[in-house]
C-alpha cells in the first residue's frame, strides 16, 4: 500500500468503528482455562524454556500494569468526546491484559499469592534496563499531560503510548511469543488470551495512528517534529528494552526466537507507523536516522552488537574496545550527524584516549568518518571511550568531567550543543531529555 494510501486508512476509520470493535471485541481474563498450561509448565517445558519463557513474560506483565496506570492523563486530555470514550475503553483492556497476564504468572508459574502487587513484585527482578527507561519516559510524559494538554504535548504522548511502547515495542514481541506457541502447541490456554491481547492492542495502535495521521494532516511541520523529537528520545531506551542486565543475548533461543527477530521486526514495525502517520521517505528517513541502503535485518544485526559490545544500557557491563565496535558505535553516530547538516568542511574530532582519534569531515559528497587524527578540528573532545558513553548515557555528569580533567572540549562548543548541534536542536516539546551531550550546555 502506498504512504498517502496507508495513511488515508489511518484518517478514514473511526473513532465511532474503534469503539464499536471495542464492543464486539470482548473477552474474559478471568474465564482464560489454563489447566492443560500447567501441564505443559510442569512436565514438557525443559528449565531453559521455563526460564526464557518467564523473564519475556515479565516483560509484558509489567508493561501491561504500567501502561494501565499511565492513561488517565491522556482521558483527560482528549479534545473531543469520541477520544475520551475510546480511550476509557483503553483503559479497562489494559487492566485486564495486567489481570490476564498476572493470573498466568500465579496459576500456572506459581509466583506471587494471586494478587496484582505481589505478581509484579515476584516477577520485577527480570526487567531490563531499557524496560526500565521506556516506562520512566512514559510516565514522565504522562505526568506532563497533566498539566499541560496542549496538542503538542498530546502528540508527544499518543507517540510514546501508541507509536513506541503498543506500535514497536510490544506488538513485534506478541508476535514472536504466538509463533512459538503456534510451532509447539505449548501453553493453549496463554496463546488464546495473548491473542485476544494482541486484537486489542490492534486497536489501541490504530487509535494513535487515526489520531496522529488526523494532527500530522492539519500542521505536517510542528507535529512531524513532535513525532520525530519523541521517537529520538526514547530510542536507545528502545532498542535495550528486551536486552538483559547480564548481556546473554541468546536468551530467547531455548524458545526457537532470536532477540536479533524481535529487534528487527520492532524496526520494520516503527517504520511502517511513520509511513501510516503520512511521513515521506525523506522524513522517516531522518526520524529513524536510517541510512537507506541498510536493510531492517542489517539494523537490528547492528543493534545487537552494539548492545553485546556494552555501549547501551546501564554502564555496569565491560566496554568493547575492539576497533571494529567502536567503529559501528561511529557509524550509526554518523547518521545521527548526516540527520542535522552542518555546514561544508565542519570538522568534529573524539580524540578517545584509549582507542584513539577520530574524525568526521563533512564533504561536498556527504560526512565522512575518518579514523586518524585532523590537525584542525572544528571542535575536538578529548575523553575516553567508557566516559563518553557515560555522558551519551546521561550516567556522567559534564561539569564534573571537565574539572576531573577527564573531558577536554576545544573549538566551536556550539556544534555539540544548542540549535547548531551536529546530535540535533534540543526538542521544542520537551525539557525532560535532551540529546545526547545537550548537557554540556549547562
Ligand atoms: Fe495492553
Ligand atoms: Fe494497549
Amino acid at each position: 500500500m502506498s504512504t498517502a494510501a496507508t495513511s488515508q486508512a489511518a484518517q478514514t476509520i473511526s473513532y465511532a468503528d474503534l469503539y464499536s470493535r471495542w464492543e464486539r471485541g470482548h473477552w474474559l481474563a478471568t474465564e482464560v482455562d489454563f489447566s492443560q498450561d500447567r501441564i505443559d509448565w510442569q512436565e514438557k517445558m525443559t528449565a531453559q524454556e521455563r526460564t526464557a519463557a518467564l523473564w519475556f513474560l515479565a516483560l509484558f506483565f509489567h508493561g501491561e500494569d504500567e501502561v494501565t496506570d499511565d492513561l488517565s492523563p491522556y482521558i483527560e486530555a482528549a479534545p473531543t468526546e469520541e477520544q475520551t470514550y475510546f480511550l476509557c475503553t483503553q483503559q479497562v483492556d489494559e487492566a485486564r491484559h495486567a489481570i490476564f497476564f498476572n493470573r498466568f504468572m500465579h496459576e500456572v508459574v506459581g509466583l506471587g499469592d494471586g494478587t496484582t502487587g505481589s505478581g509484579l513484585d515476584a516477577t520485577k527482578v527480570h526487567l531490563t534496563w531499557g524496560h526500565r527507561k521506556t516506562f520512566e519516559n512514559l510516565a514522565n510524559v504522562a505526568n506532563k499531560l497533566k498539566t499541560d494538554k496542549s496538542r503538542r504535548t498530546y502528540a508527544e504522548a499518543i507517540t510514546n503510548y501508541m507509536v513506541i511502547v503498543e506500535g514497536t515495542m510490544a506488538q513485534p514481541g506478541q508476535h514472536l511469543l504466538e509463533s512459538w506457541l503456534e510451532r509447539t502447541g505449548l501453553l493453549p490456554g496463554f496463546l488464546d488470551g495473548l491473542r485476544n491481547v494482541a486484537n486489542d492492542e490492534q486497536r489501541h495502535i490504530a487509535f494513535g495512528m487515526k489520531t496522529l495521521a488526523d494532527m500530522y494532516a492539519q500542521d505536517r511541520e510542528e507535529i512531524g517534529q513532535v513525532i520525530t523529537d519523541a521517537i529520538r528520545q526514547t530510542g536507545t531506551y528502545l532498542m535495550a528494552f528486551a536486552y538483559p542486565n547480564h548481556g546473554d543475548s541468546t536468551f530467547l533461543d531455548p524458545l526457537g526466537l532470536r532477540l536479533q527477530d524481535l529487534y528487527t521486526d520492532s524496526f520494520r514495525a516503527l517504520s511502517a507507523r511513520l509511513r501510516g502517520i503520512g511521513f515521506t521517505e525523506e522524513e522517516r528517513l531522518k526520524a529513524l536516522t536510517l541510512d537507506p541502503s541498510v536493510t531492517f535485518e542489517e539494523q537490528g544485526e547492528k543493534f545487537m552488537r552494539l548492545l553485546d559490545a556494552g555501549y547501551i544500557g546501564d554502564g555496569t557491563r565491560p566496554v568493547s574496545k575492539e576497533p571494529a565496535d567502536v567503529d559501528l558505535a561511529f557509524d550509526m553516530l554518523q547518521n545521527i550527524i548526516k540527520a542535522h547538516t552542518p555546514s561544508l568542511g565542519t570538522v568534529v574530532q573524539f580524540d578517545l584516549t584509549d582507542v584513539g582519534p577520530r574524525h568526521y569531515l563533512v564533504t561536498p559528497d556527504g560526512l565522512e568518518y575518518i579514523r586518524d587524527r585532523h590537525p584542525a578540528p572544528s571542535v575536538s573532545l578529548k575523553v575516553s571511550l567508557n566516559d563518553l558513553l557515560d555522558l551519551i548515557g546521561e550516567r556522567a555528569n559534564p561539569i564534573k568531567l571537565i574539572l576531573q580533567r577527564k573531558l577536554k572540549i576545544t573549538g566551536d562548543r556550539g556544534l555539540l550543543v544548542g540549535q547548531r548541534s551536529i546530535f540535533g536542536p534540543p526538542p521544542a516539546s520537551s525539557a525532560r531529555r535532551v540529546p545526547l551531550l545537550e548537557r554540556l550546555g549547562l
